[in-house]
Order: structure tokens, then C-alpha cells, then sequence
């Protein structure tokens, strides 16, 4: 099966692999959302099944909620769970200082509440996610529905007095009608190009009425640890500043997913 892997998705299977291996007995560990995501949910849930692994897992979204009950992960809610110890997720971008983009599938807000409730998170993310600067991919931004053109107005006129390089936003959609997030909103994309102050920007627009949430994780992430379309992976530890490098071979990843599809 590897062999009919694309390099990107060789690059998302590998580095989701390997932080599967941070996962202890006993862990509370939030499972992030997207297609790395996925990988790392079914690599978990075949610890669970071959291993013995033992874990709560808080999903970050009902997609996420719905692949870990399949593969036999034990799901509990947040609350329930209380505080993690570990979250692993994707991102739509990461830059040095391991800030990030996110929420390219719509579900930024429940990633960012459960990604400040862990002491750890790990962003897993194939190579071509990172960049210098934040913003060529565009920013999702979580608005209720009610004004949600009215909050965008306010948005626009925000955004003309912060450093970026535009100031377009469109409103995602899902067909004919607007995308709803699990928690029943809408979502902006601003098309900023790059964001010159990313801490600035989340703390700006989340003061904006009718945002519920922007997907700029800023000094949240821990550790990013990196795919590559050949095998290698990359393990960069913000706090320690130590880069691990791994070759992750063929053998067991020909067994796993063979049967998945995100
Ligand atoms: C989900 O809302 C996002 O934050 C994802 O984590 C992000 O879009 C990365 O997704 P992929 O792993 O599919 O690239």
C-alpha cells in the first residue's frame, strides 16, 4: 500500500507515525482533525487493538469523534476528561516559533480549546507546511451566523490597520450553502497573504463581535515533528530547541490504513 502513497501523503503517514509513539498508557490525549490527523487516529487505534494501549481520547470534532469509536479508541468528552496530557494535530501552516495556522477543515475552535487544555501539543504536518511567515494560507476565522456580513465589514475594517499584505475575506462554503461548524457557525477566509504580527492579529480579531474564534495558534504548539514524501521524519522540540531526525522504512506502514480514506 505505501507504494501507492502519494510523497505528500507518504510525508503526513510518517510524521503521524511517529508522534503516535508519544502516546503512553494511561494518557487523556486530544485527536486533532484533518487528513494527518486521521492517520494518527487509526495508528493509535491499532495500538489500542494490537498492543493493549489503554486511552481516553477527546476528538476535536464529530468526524474525528466518529474514526476513533470505529478504530476502538475510548472516547470521552472534554469536560469529561478534564485536563490532557497530550494533543497531536495537523496544521494548515507553521512558521519557526511553531505558531500556526489552522482550521482549513472548520474545526480550528474545538482544536484550539482542546489544545490549551493539554500540557503537550504536538503539530504533525508534511514538509510543505512550513513557512517563514504566516498568512499565504488564508485565515479561517468562526463567526455566528447572526450579522456574520455585518461581522465581516467590522473584520475588513480591521484588518486595513494591521500588517498584512490583504484584506479580502469569502465565506466558506459547502456547495450551494454556507459551511456550518460543529458548533453550528459559519466561517471567514481572509485571504491575507502574510501576517506580520500573528499575535497581534489573534488577539485583534477575536475582540471583534460576532468572532467566536480565529485560527492563529500562537504559542500553543510545543512540538511540530515534520514528514517527508522519502520516509524521513523530523522531531523539533521548541522548549529544548533539539531536532531528532528518523527514516521511517517500508514494513509496517504497508500493513496499516490499508482500508482508510479520510
Ligand atoms: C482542521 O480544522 C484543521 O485545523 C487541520 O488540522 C488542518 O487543516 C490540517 O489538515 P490536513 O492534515 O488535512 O492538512
Amino acid at each position: 500500500m505505501t507504494a501507492d502513497l502519494s510523497p505528500i501523503d507518504t510525508a503526513k503517514y510518517v510524521a503521524a507515525y511517529r508522534a503516535a509513539d508519544m502516546v503512553e498508557n494511561g494518557m487523556r490525549v486530544g485527536l486533532g482533525t484533518g487528513s494527518t490527523a486521521a492517520w494518527l487516529v487509526r495508528r493509535l487505534g491499532e495500538r489500542v487493538q494490537q498492543e493493549g494501549l489503554r486511552i481516553k481520547g477527546v476528538p476535536t470534532s464529530t468526524r474525528t469523534a466518529q474514526l476513533a469509536r470505529e478504530v476502538g479508541i475510548e472516547v470521552v468528552s472534554l469536560d469529561q476528561a478534564g485536563w490532557l496530557d497530550l494533543t497531536i494535530d495537523g496544521a494548515d501552516e507553521f512558521d519557526g516559533d511553531l505558531n500556526l495556522i489552522k482550521g482549513g477543515g472548520g474545526a480550528h475552535l474545538q482544536e484550539k480549546i482542546v489544545a490549551t487544555a493539554s500540557d503537550q501539543m504536538v503539530v504533525i504536518a508534511d514538509a510543505g507546511k512550513e513557512v517563514e511567515t504566516l498568512g499565504a494560507f488564508p485565515l479561517p476565522v468562526e463567526v455566528i451566523p447572526f450579522g456574520w456580513q455585518t461581522t465581516r465589514t467590522l473584520i475588513e475594517e480591521v484588518l486595513d490597520t494591521m500588517d498584512v499584505l490583504g484584506t479580502n475575506s469569502a465565506l466558506r462554503m459547502n456547495g450551494e450553502a454556507p459551511f456550518v461548524t460543529d458548533e453550528g457557525n459559519h466561517i471567514l477566509d481572509l485571504h491575507l497573504q502574510r501576517i506580520g504580527n500573528a499575535r497581534q492579529m489573534a488577539l485583534v480579531l477575536n475582540q471583534v463581535p460576532g468572532v467566536v474564534e480565529n485560527g492563529l495558534f500562537v504559542d500553543i504548539c510545543d512540538k511540530v515533528v515534520v514528514g517527508y514524501g522519502d520516509g524521513r521524519v523530523e522531531l523539533r522540540d521548541i522548549n529544548a530547541g533539539t531536532v531528532e531526525l528518523d527514516q521511517f522504512l517500508g514494513g509496517a506502514k504497508d500493513n496499516l490504513f490499508s482500508d482508510f480514506s479520510d
